[in-house]
C-alpha cells in the first residue's frame, strides 16, 4: 500500500506555548513543506491531544491550548486548504491502530526510549502506563497515513526509528506490504535549539523557567529581554563556527540567529567576529521580534474567533478520517479482527 506521493506527516503536543524551538526545529520546516507540495502530495498536522494525556492534564487547559496552538500554527502558515490540520482525538483510527500495534511493539524497545527515561526519572513505577506507551501512539499516528516524510527536531529521530521498526515487523509477521517506513526530515538549521539558561539543556515547554525559552506569545519587549538576558560567556565571537567549540550558549546564539535569517553560521559570523555580546544580541533581538511579532499579531487576530478554529481542526479531521480508513481496515484485516 505504497503510495507514489510525498505523505507529509507530524504533530506537536498542544501543551503550554509553541517555542522557538519548536518553530524553528518543526513547523517553519511544515510550512515550507507545505509550499512545496507537488501535485498528488498530502501534508497532514495535528495537534498530539492524545499524547498530552500521558503527562498530568487539566481537562479545561488541554481544550483551551488544543484551540490556541491550532491558531498559532495558521499564524505560522498552515494553511487549512492545502493542509489537512486536525487534533488526533477526533480520528479514532490513531487510538485503534496504537492498540494494534502494541501487540508489536516490544517492551525491551520502549525500554530504551531516551524520552521515557527522561520523563518517567526515577519514579518508573509512578509514571503512566500511556507515558510508557507513548511512541507506539506515535507510530500509528504516521503508520495510519502512510507517511513518508516527517519533519521534526533532532530529539524525534528515536521515535522515527521505532516507528520503522514496529512497521518493519508488523509487515514482516503478518505477512503483508502494508505500512510504508517513514523517513524523518530533520532540520539542518535548527536541529535542537537549545535553552537560554543552559546551552547542555534543550528548549522546552516543560522547563520551569520561562526565561529558558521564547515563546511565540512573547511580545517584542520580553523577547528582547529574554535574549538580553541569555546565558553567554566573555569572549567575542570567533570567525568561523570551529571557534564555537566548547561554547554551546555562544553556538545556541548564533544558530538562532542564523535560523532566522535563513543563512549560514559562519555567515553570521562574518558579520559579528570579533564583537561582543553587547552588540550581537540587541541584533539577534531585532531578529527575533520582526520574525515572530506578524505572527503573534495573526494569532491574536485568528484568537478572535475560536469557533472558527475549531471548524477548521473539524473539518481537517474528517479530512484525516478518511485517508486513514482504509490503512487501519487493512491492519485490522492482517491481524485477523472482523471487518
Ligand atoms: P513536541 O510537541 O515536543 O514538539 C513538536 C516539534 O518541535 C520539535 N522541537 C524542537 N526542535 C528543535 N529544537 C528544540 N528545542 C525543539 N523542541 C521541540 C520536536 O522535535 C517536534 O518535531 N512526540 C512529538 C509529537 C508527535 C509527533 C507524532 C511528531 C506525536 N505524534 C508523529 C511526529 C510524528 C512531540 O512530543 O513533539
Amino acid at each position: 500500500m505504497t503510495s507514489p506521493n510525498k505523505r507529509v506527516v507530524s504533530g506537536i503536543q498542544p501543551t503550554g506555548n509553541l517555542h522557538l524551538g519548536n518553530y524553528l526545529g518543526a513547523i517553519r520546516q511544515w510550512v515550507a513543506l507545505q509550499d512545496s507540495m507537488a501535485a498528488g502530495d498530502q501534508c497532514l498536522f495535528f495537534l498530539a491531544d492524545l499524547h498530552a494525556l500521558t503527562q498530568p492534564v487539566v481537562a479545561g487547559e488541554l481544550a483551551a491550548n488544543t484551540i490556541e496552538m491550532a491558531a498559532t500554527l495558521l499564524a505560522c502558515g498552515i494553511d487549512p486548504a492545502r493542509s489537512i490540520l486536525f487534533n488526533q482525538a477526533r480520528v479514532p483510527a490513531h487510538s485503534e491502530l496504537a492498540w494494534i500495534l502494541n501487540g508489536t511493539a516490544r517492551i525491551g524497545w520502549l525500554n530504551r526510549m531516551t524520552q521515557w527515561k527522561d520523563k518517567a526519572g526515577k519514579n518508573r513505577e509512578g509514571a503512566s502506563v500511556g507515558l510508557f506507551a507513548y511512541p507506539v501512539l506515535q507510530a500509528a499516528d504516521m503508520l495510519a497515513y502512510q507517511a513518508t516524510h516527517v519533519p521534526v527536531g533532532d530529539d524525534q529521530k528515536q521515535h522515527l526509528e521505532l516507528a520503522r521498526d514496529i512497521a518493519t515487523k508488523f509487515n514482516t509477521d503478518f505477512a503483508v506490504d502494508l505500512f510504508t517506513l517513514p523517513e524523518p526530515l530533520v532540520s539542518k538549521a535548527a536541529p535542537r535549539i537549545m535553552s537560554l539558561r543552559d546551552g547542555a539543556a534543550k528548549m522546552s515547554k516543560s522547563d520551569p523557567s520561562d526565561a529558558s525559552r521564547i515563546n511565540l506569545i512573547d511580545d517584542d519587549d520580553l523577547i528582547a529581554q529574554k535574549l538580553r538576558k541569555a546565558k553567554t560567556d566573555p569572549e567575542p565571537l570567533p570567525e568561523t563556527a570551529d571557534g564555537l567549540e566548547g561554547r554551546a550558549e555562544a553556538r545556541n546564539l548564533a544558530t538562532i540567529y542564523a535560523a532566522l535569517a535563513d543563512t549560514s553560521v559562519d555567515a553570521v559570523l562574518g558579520e559579528f567576529a570579533g564583537k561582543g555580546f553587547g552588540a550581537f544580541k540587541p541584533a539577534l533581538a531585532d531578529l527575533a521580534v520582526a520574525t515572530l511579532s506578524p505572527i503573534r499579531d495573526r494569532m491574536t487576530a485568528l484568537l478572535a474567533d475560536r469557533g472558527a478554529v475549531s471548524q477548521a481542526l473539524e473539518d481537517g479531521a474528517a479530512k484525516a478520517r478518511a485517508l486513514s480508513g482504509p490503512t487501519l481496515r487493512a491492519a485490522q484485516a492482517a491481524v485477523g479482527l472482523q471487518v
